[in-house]
């Protein structure tokens, strides 16, 4: 084939296609999001939603966008054309294209702010400002830095998160092997280790029994139909499905890698980081006063300093840790950013470096807006978590399984026929655009419901 290389360059192993895209989906997600809303949402029952979701609606729709990306080579918004043309679909997929432009830069306006909050954690760890801290000293210390409220400027939080863009943009500029590569060859394997580590830590001076139950044991009671879509939403979100981050990078995959595998090997990653930072985290909230599961976005902040700061080395330690979990958010964040860039310089024909000021540029006066005020955060995390990335994703499984062309489907997953066949074409044509539609309808029916109960 002509084009089976990305004129933006191409992952020069498998290896390093499965690194990237398991480093922008681990990123705040995992750490900072996933046990927050958790912790809002009652533990077991989430998680399990969670868990199906990522399962049946997740692992199809990013098969779905790696063999999209490869097949089209080129960014999403080129792709949908691309592909959609070649199987007779109309030129209204491009939609799917932009939609993620969209999101991808409002993702990262708020993104952007809860990574400066890490920035700014490694130096108060580094400086030991939490030795011996308890819980009421954590919480004070978060709210003194971002809790203000205008007219009062946070100008520190400021000041991190445009560090944040920058850096993004920087490395986004320079590309796929010399920037990204570069960023998740070394990073996600130590930030695992320490996770890990940290879990152990946890489990010796936490209630891990109490944790454990939290998180996995089902109560259907706790659960709603808020909390329902917010998990749906969060298996978009964490995996970075639905605005063609993952459609980006799979045009940049070698024509032999296998689809299933990949998918499945990023898939199971980035849970098991998820899982491993709710028992790293609640073991200290559940062992700590002054600590409640349900703090939400504050939680990370206010439950590991408690526990770097009864560790010896802990001010090391805990600097060490969010140094990483700011790596992590880093790969997530350039990921984000990718389909907009590889779209600009198909376009214009210009470089990727003069990109990255503009499109830098926008998001940071984007979230100028999520750093003054939390409600602003709150809805444009809303707006593209709960609606946008769904939605994307919808459309991505529905184009896949019903408007792409079986042959380029059948050469992209190198299977055409037998039980393999039957399990995507069933998972990818009814499981994941069912359950996205029923997850959506849910809140609408509860609601009808309670309205008809209500009258009666
Ligand atoms: N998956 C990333 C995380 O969990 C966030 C992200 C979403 C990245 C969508 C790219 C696209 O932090």
């Amino acid at each position: 084939m002509a084009d089976d290389v990305s004129k933006h360059g191409m992952w020069s192993s498998r290896m390093l296609f499965v690194l990237a895209a398991a480093g922008s989906a681990v990123g705040l997600g995992n750490i900072w999001k996933f046990p927050y809303i958790t912790g809002e949402n009652g533990g077991g029952a989430f998680v399990l939603v969670y868990l199906l979701c990522i399962a049946f609606i997740g692992l199809p729709v990013m098969m779905a966008e790696i063999l999209l990306g490869r097949a089209g080579r080129e960014s999403p918004i080129n792709t949908m054309r691309k592909l959609a043309r070649a199987s007779g679909g109309g030129n209204d997929w491009t939609a799917v294209g932009w939609m993620g432009v969209v999101a991808g830069f409002l993702i990262l306006s708020f993104y952007a702010v809860i990574a400066g909050w890490v920035l700014h954690y490694i130096f108060l760890l580094a400086g030991g400002t939490f030795t011996g801290a308890d819980g009421d000293f954590t919480t004070k210390t978060f709210s003194a830095f971002a809790g203000q409220t205008l007219p009062n400027i946070p100008w520190q939080e400021l000041f991190w998160f445009t560090v944040f863009i920058a850096a993004t943009a920087y490395i986004v500029a320079r590309g796929v092997s010399r920037g990204l590569e570069m960023a998740v060859r070394w990073l996600m394997p130590v930030l695992f280790t320490l996770l890990i580590g940290l879990v152990v830590y946890a489990a010796i001076v936490g209630d891990f029994a109490a944790a454990w139950r939290f998180l996995f044991k089902f109560d259907a009671s706790r659960l709603t139909a808020d909390g329902v879509l917010e998990a749906m939403g969060h298996a978009f979100f964490t995996l970075s499905l639905g605005m063609g981050a993952i459609m980006a990078y799979g045009a940049y995959v070698p024509a032999r890698v296998s689809v299933t595998t990949t998918a499945a090997t990023i898939a199971v990653l980035d849970t098991v980081v998820a899982l491993c930072a709710g028992l790293a985290i609640f073991p200290i909230v559940f062992a700590t006063p002054g600590l409640e599961a349900g703090a939400g976005p504050a939680l990370i902040f206010q439950s590991l300093p408690v526990a770097f700061g009864g560790l010896k080395l802990g001010a090391l330690v805990g600097a060490v840790f969010f140094v990483l979990v700011a790596f992590a958010a880093l790969t997530s964040a350039i990921s984000l950013l990718e389909p907009a860039f590889a779209f600009l310089v198909e376009r214009y024909n210009v470089k990727r470096g003069q990109v990255a000021i503009v499109a830098g540029a926008a998001c940071w006066l984007l979230g100028v807006g999520s750093v003054v005020s939390d409600p602003f955060l709150g809805w444009v995390d809303f707006l593209t978590g709960k609606i946008m990335l769904p939605l994307g994703g919808l459309l991505i499984a529905l184009f896949a399984g019903w408007v792409l062309a079986k042959r380029v489907v059948a050469e992209q997953l190198g299977f055409a026929e037998g039980w393999k066949w039957i399990v995507w074409s069933v998972a990818i044509r009814y499981v994941a655009p069912i359950g996205v539609v029923a997850v959506f309808a849910y809140p609408l029916v509860t609601a009808i419901h309670e309205h008809l109960h209500a009258g009666s």
